[in-house]
């Protein structure tokens, strides 16, 4: 091959290299990652890139050179001449991927290795995925169980998921993780947040209707700041459960049940905008023309049986009505009657 090819073949293999590296890295493909898993992740991902764009500008620069250099004259009419196999050319391309996927293979076993692979103080949590809401419990706060996922910044944090009734998948896009929930069994994810911020908690997995608005948000705080919100949300450790304990806090079993999700509720700290505005209970039930305690409670155990206008259908959890004891339920109702302002 001359030189004046080469030349050529490697002036075109740089243009197109550096056209598709620039739209690599100058277009935002990926969200600012969030975790160490994710980092190491987004490596794997431009680790592959970058092979991409090698082969992508090896390939444009031999098929722009064939098309300028041989290409027919406006006579030519004649087939060209036949080819036989090229041994040097046949091994070249054989070993060649073959080195580029062995690479790849091991640079992803590190990755997933090192990725689950704990860290010291684990830190665990579990998740409860239903139709539609995500619930998060922490065993180191006696259960405490909320709506929203906080967790510390720069620990290992695992989360083990249960699902309550179809598949429904995690997501944290800056997180660059998902795991699906499958009923029957407990899945785990491990994370080590390494950035502080609140990000989406999305699910990914079409669940019904109410797929679209299964979300909830996951803050990253400082460990001091995480410490002290575990202490301050600390649930006192259960008494020896005499049956018919009459004091249930309405406040917790709001908290409890992830209700702060989907509905705004002054009285809890809660901005849910999914569901109804609970501060106005009284409005909706003057609305829906309901005596109000009968309205709450109604609206709790059987959410189809009177839709808010403006809200979807088939949203609200209708499972309540017996995952709640009835002392939970009636502490429930009369919390919310109480918190409710209009
Ligand atoms: Cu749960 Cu989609």
């Amino acid at each position: 091959m001359r030189r004046g090819s080469i030349a050529s073949l490697l002036g075109i293999a740089v243009v197109a290299g550096g056209i598709a590296t620039a739209v690599a890295v100058f277009l935002p493909w990926l969200p600012t990652p969030a975790s160490r898993e994710a980092g190491r992740i987004d490596f794997v991902f431009w680790f592959v890139i970058a092979i991409c764009i090698f082969i992508f500008a090896v390939v444009v620069a031999v098929m722009v050179y064939s098309i300028v250099k041989f290409r027919a004259a406006p006579d030519d009419l004649e087939d060209g001449p036949p080819i036989h196999g090229h041994t040097g050319l046949e091994i070249g391309w054989t070993i060649v991927p073959a080195v580029l996927v062995i690479a790849i293979g091991i640079v992803s076993a590190i990755v997933l290795s090192r990725n689950d692979a704990l860290g010291k103080n684990v830190l665990r949590i579990n998740v409860t995925a239903q139709q539609f809401a995500w619930t998060f419990s922490y065993p180191d706060a006696n259960g405490f169980t909320t709506g929203t996922l906080t967790v510390p910044d720069g620990r290992s944090v695992l989360l083990t998921f249960t699902s309550l009734d179809v598949i429904h998948s995690f997501w944290v896009a800056q997180w660059g993780q998902k795991q699906d929930t499958v009923p029957g069994l407990h899945p785990t994810l491990h994370i080590t947040p390494d950035r502080i911020g609140t990000y989406a908690v999305i699910c990914t997995e079409l669940c019904g209707l109410g797929h679209a608005l299964m979300r909830t948000d996951a803050i990253v705080v400082t460990p001091a700041a995480f410490a002290s919100w575990l202490k301050k949300n600390r649930v006192a450790a259960a008494p020896p459960t005499s049956s018919s304990s009459p004091s249930v806090s309405g406040a917790a079993v709001f908290t409890n049940n992830g209700c702060g999700a989907c509905h705004t509720l002054a009285a809890s700290h809660s901005t849910g905008k999914i569901g109804p505005d609970l501060d106005k209970l009284k409005a909706w039930a003057a609305q829906a023309k309901q005596p109000l305690a009968a309205f709450v409670k109604e609206s709790i155990v059987s959410p189809e049986a009177y839709i808010q206008p403006g809200f979807p259908k088939n949203v609200m959890p209708p499972t309540f009505g017996t995952s709640l004891s009835k002392p939970q339920l009636d502490a429930l109702v009369q919390y919310l009657i109480s918190s409710s302002k209009g």
